[in-house]
């Protein structure tokens, strides 16, 4: 019986060359050449390496898996795939963190108190209290450490901080997001300096948070007229009850319409949003609070990259 193999080789070549490249393609090519020795020629050529899809979130993904200096991860992101390099920070900010926290570190560095942090870290990061874990973790990221790459005779080595600065300038809004507290602290372990306070952990704050309420804002510019409605309707059910208890995905919108009323020289707020010149003014000003998020997001990305320049590298 025929087998796949027996197609044409430029045909087998350009099915894998679909294959890795639709979603879930890092996947689907690690699978296969885990169980076919045929297709680990795929493996090692760069032009297919170049391409394969690493578009994954962290949720569905578990970074603990890529910590292999072998693996697909590293070796696409050698070939210079910048899909994968953009993922494999997100595994160095990880690993970065986990050390962090094994080597005792948080002592050394005063950390928030905010106990939505702990909580976050413990989703994340595996035990620390795992010796052969925590050197599994250490040796991957030597594998990364500049000294090791200069003194590696390979062209194609890369290094830690220069991963993670790149994500940094690239990072979108879910990125932000997703990797928040494994930022902070991941880049507060390539820091050399242990000041206590320092200005790139400030902007590194501020640009999740930026992004947290640029995500929110920009539902409510979205889709204005649903949230106005639904604000409007809960209005009329709790009238009594005020504003204050209008909370989930409307609170960006209720924040606004209070400070307006307010500033209006206490307007109430059912009746103002009656008002149809209201209405409109508070559209614009969700349109426009939303551009100068934008704005502010992309400057305070300018500065940490800068500080990250003088504090990390
Ligand atoms: C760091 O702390 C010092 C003193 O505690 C303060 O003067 C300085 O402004 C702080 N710098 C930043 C970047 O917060
Ligand atoms: C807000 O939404 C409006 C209407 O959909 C759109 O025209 C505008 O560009 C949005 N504002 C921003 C800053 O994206």
């Amino acid at each position: 019986m025929a087998t796949f193999t027996d197609l044409p080789c430029t045909l087998v070549y350009y099915i894998i060359f679909l294959l890795v490249q639709s979603s879930g393609g890092a996947a689907d090519f690690a699978r296969i050449i885990s169980v076919c020795r045929d297709f680990h020629l795929y493996a090692e050529d760069g032009s297919v390496l170049r391409v394969v899809d690493f578009n994954m979130k962290m949720k569905s993904v578990k970074f603990y898996n890529f910590l292999n200096v072998k693996g697909l991860l590293v070796k696409c992101s050698e070939a210079g795939n910048v899909a994968a390099q953009h993922v494999l920070a997100k595994v160095i900010l990880l690993s970065s963190t986990h050390l962090l926290l094994s080597e005792g570190k948080r002592k050394v560095f005063p950390f928030s108190d905010d106990p939505c942090d702990g909580l976050k870290l413990k989703r994340l990061i595996r035990d620390t209290n795992v010796p052969a874990q925590n050197s599994k973790v250490s040796s991957f990221m030597s594998y990364f450490s500049p000294l090791q790459v200069h003194t590696s005779d390979s062209p194609t080595r890369l290094v830690h901080h220069q991963l993670v600065k790149r994500f940094l300038i690239n990072a979108n809004l879910d990125d932000l997001i997703e990797m928040d507290i494994l930022l902070r602290y991941g880049i507060r372990y390539l820091m050399s300096d242990t000041r206590e306070n320092s200005t790139l952990i400030y902007c590194i704050t501020k640009m999740v948070s930026l992004a947290c309420y640029i995500g929110y804002l920009a539902k409510v510019n979205e889709s204005f007229s649903d949230c106005l409605r639904w604000v409007r309707e809960f209005l009329e059910v709790h009238s009594d009850r005020g504003f204050y208890k209008v909370s989930g995905k409307y609170t960006c919108l209720r924040h606004l319409v209070v400070r307006k009323c307010i500033m209006t020289a206490g307007l109430d707020s059912r009746e103002a949003l009656r008002d149809e010149n209201f209405v409109e003014a508070l559209r614009q000003e969700v349109s426009d609070k939303l551009g100068q998020s934008y704005i502010g997001l992309s400057e305070m990305r300018a500065a940490a990259v800068d500080h990250f320049e003088n504090e990390v590298e």
